[in-house]
């Protein structure tokens, strides 16, 4: 079965592409390279055995998505990582994020809703959550108010999916609502690449680490929490990524309830930065140079999943710990400034 994976040579896609080829599917990658690199198709190959078809394509171009759907009626399944995902980035610029995020996704519904087999797994966020009232999180907790264009595509992005599924009855999608994907494949042939300063928290204790970065910075001592720190729910990207095959052959084997479901993937259990920051002393024996500043604008305090929906719905768990993610991280880390 062919499907198709936008965004396949970005973090979490790529490593989605190596579950869904170990599950036997024959994988198409679709990538506009802007934030990942020709590359990854080798780290993909070396895990698996098998190159996944690589179209640069730019999802903005209308008419290139819909040649490429003309050619390509056999798809039986789309997973949809294509976008932009800086928070930070996104305040600055907007437009770009509304653009990109937004308008692919609606160039995308469009040729999905004319294929015969119309399965869709969409790319979501915790962040649509905002600071939630009530933790552990549930997939029925309201959607609060964006902090940033980025989490308002997220947010606008399933509302577009919602409208389109109750007027296109064979339209089937699940939305995957991620906490906070961190660490790299066990192999160390494939793993994060952030473009210039990393954004997030573990590329950037791991740059620090091997000497890229000169000190991290801890955004906020002074939170309610046990240790001032924030808190946020780590799953490592190899268990994200197993997610989307089970969620995919959910919507193939038609074991959905409905035309459009969502679920939070997480481990359902919360670590603080000073937490994350003690499993990578453990596992990489180094020790980090931090230190604790002010708190980062739009952060919120704390952030974790409930995860029983997704364990006995959707019928996923997650295997792997902070300490395993953190350790292929800092494995990775060491490969590339190899
Ligand atoms: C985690 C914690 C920071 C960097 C965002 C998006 C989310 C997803 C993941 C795309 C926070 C602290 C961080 C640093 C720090 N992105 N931190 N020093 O903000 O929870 O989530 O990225 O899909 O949608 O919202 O992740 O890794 O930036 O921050 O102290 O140099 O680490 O304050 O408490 P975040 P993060």
């Amino acid at each position: 079965m062919k499907i198709l994976v936008t965004g396949g040579l970005g973090f979490i896609g790529s490593h989605t592409v190596v579950e869904l080829q170990n599950e036997g599917f024959q994988v198409v990658i679709i990538d506009d390279l802007s934030n990942s690199s020709i590359n990854v198709l080798d780290g993909i190959e070396a895990i698996t055995g098998k190159k996944p078809v690589f179209e640069k394509l730019d999802l903005k171009e209308k008419q290139d998505v819909i040649n490429f759907f003309e050619k390509h009626k056999d798809i039986a399944g789309v997973i949809h990582f294509a976008a932009n995902k800086a928070v930070g980035e996104s305040v600055n610029n907007p437009l770009m994020y509304y653009e990109n995020n937004i308008g692919t996704l609606v160039y995308m519904l469009q040729q999905i809703t004319k294929l015969e087999h119309q399965n869709f797994i969409f790319s979501s966020s915790c962040t649509v959550y905002g600071q939630a009232e009530e933790l552990p999180i549930t997939e029925n907790a309201p959607v609060q108010a964006a902090e940033s264009p980025y989490g308002n595509t997220k947010q606008v992005g399933e509302e577009i999916i919602r409208d389109t599924c109750k007027v296109n009855e064979k339209l089937n999608t699940i939305a995957l609502r991620y906490f906070n994907p961190i660490g790299a494949h066990p192999t160390a042939e494939i793993g994060e690449l952030p473009i210039g300063v990393p954004q997030n928290l573990v590329p950037y204790i791991t740059q620090t680490a091997i000497g890229l970065r000169e000190q991290l910075s801890v955004f906020g001592g002074d939170y309610p929490t046990p240790d001032g720190t924030c808190i946020r729910d780590y799953i490592h990207v190899v268990d994200l990524a197993k997610a989307h095959v089970v969620a995919l052959q959910r919507l193939i084997g038609k074991k959905n309830a409905s035309n459009y479901e969502i679920f939070n993937l997480g481990t359902g259990t919360g670590s603080s930065v000073l937490e994350v920051i003690n499993s990578f002393e453990k596992v990489s024996g180094e020790k980090l140079n931090y230190k604790i500043v002010d708190r980062r604008e739009g952060d919120v305090t704390a952030a974790y999943a409930e995860t029983s929906y997704a364990n006995d719905v959707l019928g996923w768990k997650t295997e792997l710990t902070l300490d395993d993610a953190m350790a292929s991280a800092w494995k990775w880390e060491q490969k590339v400034r190899s």
